[in-house]
């Protein structure tokens, strides 16, 4: 995966990083609450009807069906055999009844499963329920497997209970249901490398996705911090790569890193992936695996050096990011990679495999003889050019095995055969020019369905990834691409969401990350646009958090939890605060405190025009409870509105101006870090001159150094703050050493004799080069600020 943050390591990166992250206006809340259309076109459904993702036509009927201990699963054939009995078994523990499972026909009411000669999509199916008969008729397995999901959807929720529950009767209500999905590939990945998860949670993992009619399962099996595949041919790559010493706690690029000595170790023999493999078919999801080269592969070359380009001593990686290793493109690698393919198609029966092919850095190649020789004996351009051969290679090598190559969408750099499938994860562009070049694509932006992202920026949440994708942002995406022709459409086969580990340590970290989001995804990749609607889908979430609860489940309630659109108009602060969940309201504070259920109720928009820290959370209206810890700090101050310049510009976020983000009373230091909220200086130092317009009485300066949460900025070496009424002749009026301001905490401030002043000149000076554990080399740390305050 990605380094996905901007780093204090790199300009380069950071460029790139801001084309990923597509911040939203001045970073301040919700990426899109207000930028995309609401969905409402289609009508509610009744709660007991309430099935996501929304089929495409359901109509409810008078009266209902009783499930008892005597309802027989009839099957006409006995290939449905093993879907009936996974549906039985899945309702035993809550009901306690063992239903028969048979093809004769019995008398009384009971389910009927018949695969039908019609229909051309095996994903299809339909779903009658009258008060006497159960019916459920599909031309494949699958749409049989997805009628039964829908099925136990009808039930009371109280048929995920993992005990037997007694005084729920198990009714079904009487419908008429038509159904099939709008994208054939309906994915999600998973990341084993950073964190490893077990054979039991990786089978969880796939009931999680089959609940929600998705039928691809992407494993990321190998990175830079672990192997995690049994290569009977390659034992070093499990019994070195599959183990890392420890881990880094906090974010990656933190100052003074800390790491936990705790070693993380483990992988898949090849029974337990014959294994998984297995169980996933049953549920009809298909595997698609992952080795990641060339780049991302630190614990491979960890295990055989032979295959890099430079020698090294290569470590499995306790740090999280993009790095130099890379495997080398000579015919010993090609080899060694044939060998690979060759035990892997012997374990994965689907038709892809994925190679990964993203973020590679050139630094090792250009450093290498063979690769000099290659570009020259290829008559190739340039290291993009031996990308797109390293990677042909590759593709070549599968084909050779009969599969199809798929890769993340670097491989279209230096140009690659239109047989590749391209997963568009850098934002939609890349799949677009993919689809519009012939290739196949799985649509995966980042900025929309990567669910390691935060989901609120409320203070409770637990440490995540980078940027922030709420539910809304999932259910607004649209897969499909307006810019493509009806036949381009054609290559967009679906759409995918990750779950990418570096923070997400545990089972259940990984559930926070993916409940309701994955729920959304399964909407826009099943349920056709029209029959999509927000609002809808909110009410039937209700029941969907009930069920995951009985399951289990560390869902996020994030949804409920409030966002604010502040506005700022001269001094004034106009707070918009709004929650995504229907039926909840919002409590708020002014003073500070954490609100509760007797905190003031919000109706309207706050007008603020003092120093102040609003903090809100939603309250769910039916049952009281209170979520998340929104705060948004407000302090007027004497710059806000004048006008600013830079000896050099910062880099701030897309759509953000210095101005916005410096002088606009807004304080970033109270939420989670974003990126967008703050200017950045990477290989300067900050000398900003501000003009009060006129002579002003000021008395102090202060600045937001420290990010607060989950991120360790390296503050600035010094401050000084000078004065002028001139914009000539300045005077140093307050300064302050290294040792001071890393004292200060998250505000450093700045006092000086009362005085008036027309211009106040700010000096920040960088800090000393630290090592990069990612390049391997001494690069300045930034500074962040993420406002100047002048009072
Ligand atoms: C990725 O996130 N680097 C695919
Ligand atoms: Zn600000």
């Amino acid at each position: 995966m990605r380094a996905r943050y901007p780093s204090s390591a790199s300009g380069l990166t950071f460029k790139s990083l801001l084309t990923v992250l597509a911040v939203s206006l001045l970073g301040l809340g919700h990426a899109t609450a207000n930028s995309a259309p609401e969905k409402t076109a289609a009508t509610a459904l009744a709660p007991a009807y309430g099935i996501i993702p929304r089929p495409v036509s359901l109509t409810p009927k008078e009266g209902q069906f009783t499930l008892t201990r005597d309802t027989a699963l009839v099957i006409s054939d006995e290939k449905i055999r093993p879907a009936a009995t996974l549906f039985r078994d899945l309702i035993t523990p809550a009901t306690g009844y063992i239903l028969p499972v048979t093809t004769e026909a019995p008398a009384g009411p009971a389910i009927r499963l018949s695969l039908t000669k019609g229909g051309d999509n095996p994903e299809a199916y339909q779903l009658s329920v009258s008060p006497t008969q159960v019916s459920i008729t599909a031309s494949g397995t699958a749409g049989l497997f997805y009628g039964l999901q829908s099925l136990r959807q009808l039930l009371p929720v109280e048929i995920d209970s993992p005990a037997v529950i007694n005084h729920t009767p198990w009714t079904i209500p009487a419908v008429e249901i038509d159904d099939a999905p709008l994208y054939a590939y309906r994915g999600l990945h998973l990341d084993v490398s950073r964190s490893f998860f077990d054979v039991a949670f990786i089978k969880r993992y796939i009931d999680f996705i089959a609940l929600h009619k998705m039928n691809r399962f992407h494993w990321h099996l190998t990175d830079n911090q672990g192997w995690r595949m049994e290569i009977k041919k390659y034992p070093k790559l499990t019994e070195i790569g599959a183990t890392r010493p420890e881990t880094v706690i906090g974010h990656t690029i933190n100052r003074d890193p800390h790491y936990d000595g705790a070693p993380v170790t483990g992988y898949y023999t090849q029974d337990q992936i014959r294994e998984v493999v297995a169980y996933a078919a049953a549920r009809e999801i298909t595997i698609v695996p992952e080795i990641d080269i060339p780049g991302h592969a630190s614990a491979m070359l960890a295990a055989y050096p032979e295959i890099g380009c430079v020698a090294k001593d290569f470590k499995v990686k306790t740090r999280f990011g993009v790095f130099l290793d890379n495997v080398c493109p000579t015919e010993e690698a090609f080899a060694f990679l044939d060998n690979i393919f060759a035990e892997m198609v012997e374990l994965f029966p689907g038709p892809v495999l994925h190679i990964g092919g993203d973020e590679i850095l050139f630094d090792q190649w250009q450093d290498c003889a063979p690769c000099t020789e290659i570009i020259k004996r290829e008559n190739l351009e340039d290291y993009h050019g031996l990308q797109s051969y390293f990677i042909k290679r590759v593709e070549k090598l599968v084909q050779k095995h009969g599969k199809q190559m798929a890769g993340w969408n670097e491989i279209l750099d230096g140009g690659i055969n239109p047989s590749a499938i391209i997963y568009s994860w850098t934002g939609t562009q890349a799949g677009i020019e993919a689809a519009q070049a012939g290739h196949d694509v799985i649509m995966a932006p980042s900025r929309h369905i990567y669910f390691d992202q935060y989901e609120s920026l409320n203070l409770d949440e637990p440490q995540s990834i980078h940027s922030i994708t709420p539910l809304h942002e999932v259910y607004h995406y649209d897969p499909m691409p307006a810019e493509l022709t009806p036949e381009q459409q054609k290559h967009i086969l679906g759409a995918q969401g990750h779950i990418w580990t570096e923070y997400l340590r545990s089972p259940r970290r990984v559930e926070y990350a993916l409940f309701p989001r994955l729920s959304a995804l399964s909407e826009i990749t099943w349920t056709p646009k029209d029959q999509q609607s927000w609002p809808d889908y909110l009410t039937r979430l209700d029941r969907y958090f009930q069920r995951l609860d009985l399951m289990g489940i560390n869902a996020s309630h994030a949804t409920y939890k409030v966002y604010g659109e502040p506005v700022v108009t001269g001094r004034t602060l106009s707070l918009t605060l709004k929650v995504e969940g229907h039926d909840h309201a919002i409590r708020y504070t002014l003073d500070g405190s954490k609100p509760t259920a007797r905190s003031p109720l919000y109706t309207g928009p706050l007008t603020l025009d003092q120093k102040v820290t609003v903090r809100a959370v939603g309250q769910n209206i039916t049952t009281g409870a209170l979520y998340g810890d929104y705060r948004q700090s407000f302090e007027p101050h004497k710059a806000m509105g004048r006008k600013i310049t830079f000896a050099s510009a910062p880099i701030v976020g897309e759509n953000a101006h210095p101005q916005a983000t410096l002088i606009d009373g807004l304080r970033a230091t109270d939420r989670i870090f974003q990126l967008a909220e703050w200017s950045q200086w990477y290989d300067t130092d900050l000398e900003a001159v501000i003009d009060l317009e006129k002579m002003t009485a000021v008395s102090e300066v202060r600045l937001g150094v420290e990010a607060g949460q989950y991120r360790r900025l390296h503050p600035p070496k010094s401050i000084s703050v000078m004065t002028s009424a001139d914009n000539k002749t300045w005077r140093t009026v307050a300064q302050l050493n290294e040792a001071k301001i890393r004292a200060s905490g998250p505000t450093v401030s700045l006092p000086f004799p009362a005085q008036k002043a027309r211009y106040i000149k700010i000096i920040a000076t960088k800090n000393d080069k630290v090592l990069s554990a990612q390049y391997e080399k001494m690069v300045p740390v930034s500074i962040f600020i993420d406002e100047i305050i002048v009072q």
